[in-house]
């Protein structure tokens, strides 16, 4: 396993640079299953687990909540305490139940973060959340108010770091602006869509909200914070759903373009050279990433997991780095 730091000072916690995404655990993953892949995560060295307080609302006779939950009966009946870090977020739950986030959602006024960090808390079954995500952008609050709320949160000890997921640069700008003119570390964490090929455009509003890094949000994390360096990037959907490698998981319409195909002939190319997979190529080349990338890649079954976990051992040589790098991702080029 590889590992990374992610929040600076007092707030830095060591995590394995994989991390685990537990968005269908306790719904369409059942609890045995669920337990096994995380007691496996762990043995192979695993430590860095993703959730949400929406995970999995829409699956059937959800509502939210429930992939917390089993996390939380997990640590319990495994005495898990400080070794396993598990990020959470909240900003995307239905505010009525049944309906979607679309429809009206908790947000990230100070007061629904207080509310949806003490609900997560007890969920987790722990009194401090490690990592505290806003999940999508909150257009009724000022994303300085947000800022200053999850401050707050840090310094009554309540979290440890904190971050925002699928949040337009220009906000990103707006956070680290507020938190460095009040000497504040800011964002430390940031979860976007990412992975080795670049989608021809993307519509947030189109595709629920998932908003990938795109170079300028790469470009903000290389910039970093004056107060508290580089923010980790999370990299979610890296195995873009078992596009890479399925058959009955044709690449969605937006990755059907010319760099597309450069980039998967370099992909196999380098695969072919390693005796890797595919996916295990895109995680390498993402943990090798020359700004900080943690990818939280999905895994249903134990097959799947030990393929990701055998990723955190391939090392690609700088040809091969090189050969993925020359690859130009874009549509047009
Ligand atoms: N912040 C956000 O808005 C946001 C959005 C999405 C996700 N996330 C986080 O990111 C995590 C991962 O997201 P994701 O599930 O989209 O990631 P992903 O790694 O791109 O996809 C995981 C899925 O790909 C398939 N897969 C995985 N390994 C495979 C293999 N070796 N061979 C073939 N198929 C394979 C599996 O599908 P099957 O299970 O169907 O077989 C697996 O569930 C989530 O759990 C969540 O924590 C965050």
């Amino acid at each position: 396993m590889r590992y990374t730091t992610i929040g600076s000072g007092r707030s830095a916690r060591r995590v394995s640079t994989l991390c685990l995404g537990a968005l269908p655990f306790g719904t369409t993953v059942d609890e045995a299953a669920s337990f096994g892949l995380l007691d496996r995560f762990v043995e192979a060295g695993g430590s860095f687990v993703d959730t949400s307080n929406n995970y999995a609302f829409w699956a059937p006779g959800a509502r939210g909540g429930e992939s917390e939950a089993l996390l939380g009966r997990w640590r319990a009946s495994r005495g898990i305490g400080e070794e396993v870090v598990v990020s959470t977020k909240s900003g995307a739950l239905p505010r009525t139940p049944g309906t979607s986030y679309e429809d009206g959602s908790d947000g990230l006024s100070p007061a629904a973060l207080e509310t949806a960090a003490e609900a997560s808390a007890r969920r987790l079954g722990t009194t401090r959340l490690d990592v505290y995500l806003g999940h999508i952008e909150d257009h009724d609050t000022p994303i300085e108010k947000t800022a200053e709320a999850y401050a707050s949160l840090a310094d009554e000890g309540r979290i440890g770091v904190w971050g925002l997921s699928n949040h337009t640069l220009p906000l990103l700008e707006r956070a680290r602006a507020a938190d460095t003119a009040a000497g504040r570390p800011g964002a430390q964490v940031l979860q976007y869509r990412y992975t080795y090929l670049r989608p021809r455009h993307w519509d947030p509003m189109a595709n629920g909200r998932q908003v990938a890094a795109d170079d300028g949000i790469l470009e903000f994390v290389r910039r970093g914070s004056p107060v508290s360096g580089r923010p980790v990037l999370m990299a979610y959907s890296p195995l873009l759903n078992g596009s890479y490698t399925r058959r009955d998981r044709p690449l969605p319409e937006l990755y059907d373009h010319a760099g597309t195909r450069r980039r998967l002939a370099a992909l196999d190319g380098v695969a072919a050279r390693t005796g890797a997979t595919r996916n295990q190529v895109v995680l390498a080349w993402l943990m090798e990433h020359d700004v900080p990338v943690v990818p939280v890649f999905g895994a249903s079954t134990p097959g799947q997991l030990q393929e990701a976990l055998e990723a955190a051992d391939l090392e690609l040589a700088p040809q091969d780095r090189e050969a993925l790098e020359a690859a130009d991702p874009a549509p047009d080029a």
